[in-house]
Parts: C-alpha cells; structure tokens; sequence
C-alpha cells in the first residue's frame, strides 16, 4: 500500500552528484593531515572550497580529488556524503564516480569502486538509503581516454557501477567523439546521461541526444534558449537532472527566479533536483527543493512529483525501482512530471 502524503519529511532522489564534489572541506582537510599534503590555495578563510570560476572550480575539485588514495577514504566520503542525504529525507542517490581522478590519486578502479561500494553498504544498512554509481569519462582529458573509462567499467562488471557519462569542460571536445565510449557502455547494458547545455548552448544538448543516445542530460537547462529543443525534450520524455543551486554559483544565472526549471518544467519537460558539486557550491538537496519550492511555487505535491521522476529515471533494476517507488506517497496524475 502506497503511504499517505503525510507531512513528514519529504521523499527526496538524486541522480547527479559527483561524488569527489561531495566531500566536506573538513574531510579532505583530515586526509591533507593523514597524509602530510600542503592544501595551500584550497580553501578560503572561511574554510570553504577557494574558487572563482568554472576553470577555477575544476583545478581546485582535481586538487581535493588527490588527497582520496585509498579504498576506505572513498568508503568514509561516500558513507558520510549518504547519511547526509538519508537525513534530508533522501531515499536514493546516484553517485557520479571518476576512475580518472582515482587513477590520479594512485588508485586502481577495482580499489576505488571497491571503497565507494562499501561506504554504500554502510550507508543503507544505517539509514535505508540505496544509492548506485555512474562512471563518468572527463571530456578535457580527450576522447581516449573517456574510451579507457568505457572499456574499464564493462571489463570490470559491479552491480553497483549502473551507468556512464559524461563530464567535465563542456566546451571542449564535439559530443561525436564520445561515440564509440557510449556505444561500448550502452551495449554493456549500462543507463546513459551526458554533461550538456550548461556552458554549451541548446546545440550541444541536441547533439548528446543524437550522438551518444542518451536519455538523460546533465543540467541541460540552455535547451531554454531554442523552443524547438525544449519541445523535442518534452515529446521524447528526456529527464533533464537539473543543478539550480549549481548553475547560480557558476554564474549562468543571477537568482533562482531567472533560473529556466520551472519554464523547462511547465513545457512538459521531465525534471529533476540536484546538487551536483554541494559543498563547493554551498547547496544540500534539500535546499535545492526547498528554495525551488519557495521562488516557484512548488507544492509538496509538486516535489514528490519530481522525485518521483528521478525514481522512474533511474539507473537500477526494475524491482529496485519498484521498491523505491512504494516508499513515495501517491500523488495525484496532474502532478506528474
Ligand atoms: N565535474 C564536476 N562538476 C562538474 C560540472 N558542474 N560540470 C562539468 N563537470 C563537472
Ligand atoms: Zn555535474
């Protein structure tokens, strides 16, 4: 029987969350002392991540990135980056995992999958949070080397490792050459998303749907910018993960209130809420639902809705979903995204 809406806390998934852009400044600072590294540059006097813009951002997240070296550092960030989640009320997450920022910390993708892995187990056996792994290819490092990543992932199945994208410098290299890396990941069976329409316009948005036949777009909220996208979004049933709190801190957007998700999502678009880089960006996933909710209007109906959006986007098993989706009130059908 599906829960009443209840006012208790609400149901919350996220599917883009880079999992070294999850870790507490204090974290990487007690791994800075473990392993005796000068973080000098780092963090900002407030003790927060010190950055200024998106190139910025990227060196100072590789920077954090090097202190993870062993498998029970990633077991310590991705069990305490989940509990957090769990005590927002989340009840799944999909981590985004780097095996080249691992490779550049001196660890091995079977240590670094293994380490998350069990910071996942830790984390649902404490709070019933279930959580999977998407591992992404950088695109600054090339088309090679997201090729290496594709190659990794399927040579070395995981049950928790459940899909492949895309990240990093969006405006650099053309989406046709991370073909043949998502041609090999989908055909392994793995769920696909790529980075797009965040830095790049609604063209680069188009071609991640027609050259890496993805479902699902990292951000994508610039397909705003061409009517006719937004509407093809909308009639193929894209689900667009968006980074609100993200997308201000980069500067895309000056407030929430020009912010296009509701615009994406009153077009019939399927959304979601994330926080993708939060403590770099100062956001939670909560705060991404609450101060959406706030500027837009958004009901707690409205919420769930999108939640449960996330739910029947994800990258994990039918019976898994099913589960997921008992766990969610049942709201009526015009909230349905
Ligand atoms: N890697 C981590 N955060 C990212 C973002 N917001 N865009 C692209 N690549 C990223
Ligand atoms: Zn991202």
């Amino acid at each position: 029987m599906e829960a009443p809406l209840g006012r208790g806390p609400l149901p919350k998934a996220e599917l883009h969350v880079h999992v070294e852009g999850a870790a507490p400044p204090d974290l990487v600072r007690r791994l800075a002392e473990k392993y005796s590294v000068d973080i000098g540059g780092l963090f900002n006097e407030d003790g927060g991540y010190d950055w200024q813009d998106f190139s910025s951002f990227l060196a100072v997240y590789d920077k954090a990135s090097r202190l993870f070296r062993a498998p029970e550092d990633y077991a310590l960030l991705s069990e305490t980056y989940l509990r957090q989640l769990a005590a927002e009320g989340a009840i799944y997450a999909e981590l985004t995992i780097s095996p080249d920022h691992a490779a550049g910390a001196g660890l091995s993708y079977a240590a670094y999958v293994g380490g998350l892995a069990e910071g996942i187990e830790r984390a649902r056996a404490e709070t019933g949070i279930e959580a999977r792994m998407i591992a992404i290819g950088v695109r600054h490092f090339g088309a090679q080397a997201v090729e290496r990543v594709a190659l990794q992932v399927t040579g070395a199945p995981h049950p928790l490792v459940t899909g492949f994208g895309l990240a990093g410098d969006e405006r650099e290299g053309h989406p046709a050459s991370f073909a043949r890396a998502f041609r090999i990941a989908g055909e392994a069976g793995l769920g696909l998303t790529a980075h797009a329409g965040e830095f790049a316009g609604p063209e680069s948005v188009a071609a991640a749907l027609d050259f890496l036949k993805v479902r699902r777009i990292g951000h994508g909220v610039r397909a705003i910018e061409d009517p006719a996208l937004v509407e093809r979004l909308a009639a193929e049933g894209i689900v667009l993960e968006v980074c609100p709190g993200s997308n201000l801190a980069l500067g895309l957007y000056g407030a929430l209130r020009f912010h296009p998700v509701n615009l994406l999502r009153r077009a019939g678009c399927r959304i979601t809420l994330n926080s993708d880089d939060p403590p770099f960006f100062r956001t939670t996933l909560g705060q991404e639902y609450a101060s959406c909710a706030e500027v837009f209007g958004w009901s707690r109906e409205d919420l769930i809705a999108i939640t449960g959006c996330a739910i029947d986007a994800a990258f994990c098993d039918d019976e898994t979903r099913a589960a997921l989706r008992r766990r969610l009130p049942a709201v009526p059908a015009q909230w349905q995204t």
